[in-house]
């Protein structure tokens, strides 16, 4: 059923109070026009990026406040914050599907117009590269006034607020490491292997990006306790 629209009552521009709130005039005149495409697949590339940027820019927000639960020593706060941070990592990995529509002939028309742009420069993973370094020195930290190790924990029980917060790193690394699996992925899917990306970086240095860790002593504690436990028995006899 159709309704009468109310009228727009909030301050700015915009015919509506949803266009005014959500700055939808602005948000959508970001893109290139088609009058300027040299592709019309340009529409594409600059979304899936656009809306990259603003969910990084979400996970950025919500790393920093749980920065500040973790100074707080407010860890079940910090936890949620982390785990709705790598729920946004989840979600741009998704967005990156979108690319594999992208023909590479296409792409290759696309590149002609992006100057020197390069993914390492885009302001969002610099943010969340800048946040999970924090993250890393603050989590050390807490630990350390505690007298703990990284070790401590996995070896204490799974209900400790300072665990859960260690998992909850621990599965923001990994999305940021799958999301580095994708978008290799599907950056050599579109221009191959072994080529120069804008920035004249071999793109095969993406692939070695992705086993690099933001918390390594959460990584190093699993390969101690691995290597202290007794071979052959902690899974008993191998199945066929
Ligand atoms: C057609 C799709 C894409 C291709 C072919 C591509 C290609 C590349 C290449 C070759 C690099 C190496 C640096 C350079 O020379 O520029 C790179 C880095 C990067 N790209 Fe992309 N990319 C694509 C899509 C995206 C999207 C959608 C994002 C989302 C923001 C993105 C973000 C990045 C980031 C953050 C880096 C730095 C590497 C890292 O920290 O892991 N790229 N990309």
């Amino acid at each position: 059923m159709a309704t009468t629209p109310l009228p727009a009552v909030l301050p700015g521009t915009g015919a509506t109070d949803y266009a005014r709130y959500m700055r939808t005039d602005d948000l959508l005149a970001l893109q290139r026009r088609a009058d300027q495409w040299v592709h019309p697949d340009e529409l594409l590339f600059q979304v899936v990026h656009q809306g990259s940027e603003l969910l990084l820019k979400l996970t950025e927000a919500q790393l920093a406040r749980s920065l500040d639960h973790l100074a707080m020593d407010q860890p079940g706060a910090a936890e949620l914050l982390l785990r709705r941070a790598a729920l946004g990592m989840h979600l741009i990995t998704g967005q990156l599907q979108l690319l594999r529509h992208l023909h590479p002939a296409h792409f290759a028309v696309i590149r002609t117009v992006l100057g020197n742009g390069s993914g390492f420069e885009s302001p969002g993973w610099r943010q969340i590269r800048s946040a999970t370094t924090e993250l890393d020195i603050a989590f050390s930290r807490v630990l350390s006034s505690r007298g703990l190790t990284p070790l401590d924990l996995y070896q204490g029980q799974p209900s400790d607020p300072l665990y859960r917060v260690a998992e909850a790193l621990v599965e923001l690394d990994e999305r940021i490491a799958l999301w580095r699996t994708e978008h290799y992925s599907v950056a050599t899917r579109i221009i191959g292997h072994g080529v120069l990306g804008t920035r004249a970086t071999p793109v095969d240095t993406l692939a070695r990006l992705i086993s690099h860790r933001r918390f390594p002593t959460l990584w190093e504690a699993r390969t101690e306790l691995t290597e202290a436990s007794p071979r052959g028995h902690a899974g008993g006899q191998a199945r066929r």
